[in-house]
């Protein structure tokens, strides 16, 4: 056997993503894997390789040359027109754009599993700690976007071998929410938002630590569902505290008022996300919210 044909097949959909980019890189360097992507539009300058081109609405899977034996799914369908229905309409795309993924991959005998990607908005606000067990409970964004879930929800039951959904928190990294809603105001007004009283519970991973998990889970042997998640809560006052003893800035309280309704439950939900496993805590290396903070510090030190 050559060392070519050694190597894991791996699929990585949501490339040019937030979360996405930071796994490519870590994906790549891995000798053991021979990594295929999917992009919408080329962006030669990031990405080389087994490069195709196209969206997962109508992708034709069959053009791939290796059948991948590991999917890793980041490729969230969104919307950022029209409000909850625009949401909706996304949420139904990638509905019948993830039911065809399935019927592809589940049509090849050496395909392994699927790493699906999603978040903990599904649970819902909640005074306990939210483990692997919890009951969905969707709110905010993800009150549409867990139609999009729907055929992965249905796998974890009938299939559940095969699929490992992994629930992250919010993900600390230069993009995303920390961007839009803390580092362009910070860099506009050289203040530290907090939004409404902020006394909400939110729980975090570092980008880096959860490019981490992704990577190694496609070689460890776990299947169902998985938090990828540091062991630190934080209201969001705390959260804001904190951001402004790093940067020397102060925190200026902003209404929630005028911000759309997934918004403001997004920003007063207590969603205390925890995992009943050890399987990924040799890859979080960043366990308190200063760790966190000061791993992707250099991105704040250039805002
Ligand atoms: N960011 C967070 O803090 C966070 C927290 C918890 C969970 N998550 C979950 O993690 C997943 C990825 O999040 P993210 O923040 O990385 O999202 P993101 O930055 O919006 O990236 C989405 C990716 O999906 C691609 N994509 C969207 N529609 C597509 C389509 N029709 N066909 C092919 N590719 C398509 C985008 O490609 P283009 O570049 O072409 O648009 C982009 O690469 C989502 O399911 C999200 O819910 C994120």
């Amino acid at each position: 056997m050559n060392a070519t044909a050694a190597k894991k097949h791996v699929l990585l959909l949501g490339a040019s993503g937030f979360i996405g980019k930071a796994a490519y890189h870590l994906l790549k360097m891995n000798t053991g894997i021979e990594l295929s992507i999917l992009l919408r539009k080329p962006d030669a300058d990031i990405f080389e390789g087994n490069i195709y081109y196209g969206d997962i609405t109508n992708f034709d899977w069959q053009k791939l040359k290796h059948p991948p034996q590991v999917v890793i799914h980041l490729a969230r369908i969104s919307s950022k027109k029209w409000g909850r229905p625009g949401r909706l309409l996304a949420a139904w795309k990638g509905y019948f754009a993830n039911k065809r993924l399935l019927r592809y991959i589940s049509g090849n005998e050496n395909f392994e599993k699927i790493i699906y990607v999603s978040g903990s908005l599904m649970y819902g606000n909640s005074s306990r700690p939210l483990d692997e067990r919890s009951t969905l409970s969707p709110i905010s964004f993800a009150r549409e976007y867990i139609k999009a879930e729907l055929p992965f929800i249905k796998m974890l039951q009938f299939q559940p071998a095969k699929i490992c959904m992994l629930r992250v928190p919010w993900v600390v990294g230069r993009g995303s929410w920390l961007q839009a809603f803390f580092l362009n105001y910070i860099q506009q007004q050289q203040q530290v938002p907090q939004y409404g009283n902020g006394k909400h519970l939110m729980t975090f991973i570092a980008l880096s630590d959860l490019a981490r998990c992704i990577a190694a889970l496609c070689s460890l042997p776990f299947n169902g569902v998985l938090h990828a998640v540091a062991e630190v809560q934080s209201t969001q006052v705390d959260f804001c505290r904190l951001l402004s003893s790093i940067l020397s800035l102060p925190v200026v309280r902003l209404s929630l008022g005028h911000q759309e309704k997934a918004v403001q439950e997004a920003f007063t939900s207590d969603i205390p996300l925890v995992s009943s496993y050890n399987v990924l805590k040799p890859y979080i290396q960043c366990q308190t919210l200063r760790d966190i903070l000061e791993k992707e510090l250099f991105l704040l030190k250039h805002i």
